[in-house]
């Protein structure tokens, strides 16, 4: 996978909405210097002043399952001192440096990355900052994100095995959302298809979507 194209814009209301309404060609990214209405998972905005990074990478994949584990992958290897919280928050000692955001585009298959970094300023309480310098960092993750979505297409195991490493989601408490019914139990780490394997007794949950809240006892 290639990224031939970067777009930059000075201000829009999200890379990612902005890539699906100028239906933005694969291979390409779309990065703003600020964002108006980033928005998050599950519904949420991301906070997206000046200073910050913020663009979307529009790529195709046969395995789009794992889209979200690769670009969790792309984005941790490139940042020190950081772990995975699953599906794909990126923290520093316990604080989200980083969101991503995969959605996919209706107008052909492909899928847009959003990736959300605070650099120098961490816009809302519990958050922090990457700090250095934010060109550098970019570049080292488009470069990053050609290597692991590569990787995916022809050894999927490889790119799960190096999510798993990262991933501070395992061998905790845990409490996650399945069906609109809150669970608790212990966090085993994801299954071939990025799933989050939850034991609660005898019981195993294979958790699509959503948040695991870690509990500390
Ligand atoms: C999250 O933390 O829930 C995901 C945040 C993703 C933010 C990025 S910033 C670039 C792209 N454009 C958006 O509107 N969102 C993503």
């Amino acid at each position: 996978m290639k990224i031939c194209k970067v777009i930059t814009l000075d201000s829009v209301d999200s890379t990612n909405s902005y890539a699906k309404r100028n239906k933005i060609a694969t291979g390409t990214c779309v990065r703003a210097l600020s964002q108006s209405a980033g928005r998050g998972r599950l519904g949420r905005s991301f906070l997206s002043p000046g200073g910050g990074l913020y663009f979307s990478v529009i790529l195709n994949c046969k395995q789009k399952q794992l889209a979200t584990v690769a670009a969790a992958v792309a984005v941790a290897s490139c940042i020190d001192g950081c772990a995975v919280k699953w599906p794909n928050d990126i923290l520093i000692n316990g604080k989200k440096a980083c969101g991503i955001l995969c959605e996919g585009n209706s107008i052909n298959d492909d899928i847009i990355i959003g990736v959300g970094i605070n650099i120098d300023s961490s816009p809302i309480e519990g958050s922090c900052a990457v700090g250095g310098d934010a060109e550098e960092l970019f570049n080292r993750i488009l470069k990053g994100f050609e290597e692991i979505f590569s990787l995916l297409d022809h050894d999927p195991n490889a790119v799960l095995e190096q999510y798993s490493k990262m991933l501070m989601t395992k061998l905790v408490k845990v409490k996650v959302m399945v069906k609109g019914e809150e669970i608790t139990g212990i966090a085993m780490g994801i299954d071939e298809c990025g799933r989050l394997l939850v034991l609660n007794g005898d019981e195993e949950y294979r958790v699509n979507s959503g948040e695991a809240t870690i509990i500390k006892e």
